[in-house]
């Protein structure tokens, strides 16, 4: 059965949708078979993104490049017990799903199907209200926030569905490489709610330009290791690249999927 991984947060543009892509791309490198649920319909981002891939690749006949399968749209106007249906009997080894930032009943199910869900944040406090409530002043966890509670609510639905239990990892992304007192803030909250909550904190993402810039091509950093492909590293693939790694050996981790590390390095 397909191991399930969505992407989500109910807070827009904490790159869910940039990372669900980067990670897809990535186990497909590794000869897995994966296919994509966008889960956003009004944005599309990773439908895009995807699109983008395919006319790059096409463009430039760069057949080495791997790529994830986006599963038509038929999904969307499933019931939910034939939802269930569609991704029990996926062929695929893994089903990453982005979902939008924003609540929809639609994300609420589709977060109920996840084997583990994957929370980027911005690293301000802000941000963080989608988690929790937080004293301003103090910075101690008052109450588990909205997001929170819908996603106890999903574990509770998956349980009852089919026992199974859904791991959840929470990261910072866009980080900034100064204002070290708020980084140091973010994580005690971070640790402490980690604990609260049922959540694994994984390794961050800097503030990289990198990101915006693979778009429009539809590329992703896991594309530069591929020597055939002949794309050329920059040192801003290079920091982005290990960021990367880490959360894909967590990932690994959490899936038992066995990800060999890059032989690749770049001069
Ligand atoms: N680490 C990063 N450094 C710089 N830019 C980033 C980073 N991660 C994501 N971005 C950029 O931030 C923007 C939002 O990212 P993305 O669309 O992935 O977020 P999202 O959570 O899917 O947003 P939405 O909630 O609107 O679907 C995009 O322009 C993306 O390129
Ligand atoms: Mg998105």
């Amino acid at each position: 059965m397909a191991t399930v991984i969505v992407f989500g947060n109910e807070k827009g543009g904490t790159g869910k949708s940039t990372l669900a892509v980067h990670v897809a791309v990535a186990l497909a490198r590794q000869a897995l078979d994966v296919t994509v649920i966008d889960g956003d319909t009004n944005q599309g981002s990773v439908t895009k993104y995807l699109a983008n891939r395919s006319a790059f690749i096409s463009s430039t006949k760069q057949a080495a490049l791997p790529s994830p399968t986006l599963v038509a749209r038929e999904w969307e106007a499933m019931p939910e017990r034939d939802l269930a249906g569609h991704l029990t009997d996926s062929s695929a080894d893994v089903i990453i799903v982005d979902t939008p930032g924003a609540f929809t009943p639609l994300s609420v199910t589709l977060h109920s199907f996840a084997d583990l869900i994957v929370t980027p944040l911005n690293d301000s406090l802000v941000d963080l209200a989608v988690l929790a409530d937080v004293d301003p002043n103090s910075g101690e966890v008052r109450k588990p926030s909205h997001y929170a509670e819908r996603l106890w609510k999903a574990r509770q639905a998956r349980a009852a569905r089919d026992g199974g239990s859904i791991a959840w990892i929470v990261l910072r992304n866009r980080l900034s490489a100064l204002d070290a007192h708020n980084k140091r803030v973010m994580a005690d909250i971070l640790d402490q709610l980690a604990a609260r909550i049922g959540f694994e904190v994984g390794p961050g993402f800097g503030e990289r330009v990198i990101f915006r810039e693979l778009f429009l091509q539809g590329l992703t950093l896991s594309d530069f290791e591929d020597k055939e492909a002949g794309l050329a590293w920059t040192v801003s693939h290079v920091a982005a690249r290990q960021e990367l790694r880490d959360l894909l050996d967590l990932l690994s981790k959490s899936l038992s999927v066995d990800l060999p590390a890059s032989d690749y390095e770049p001069g």
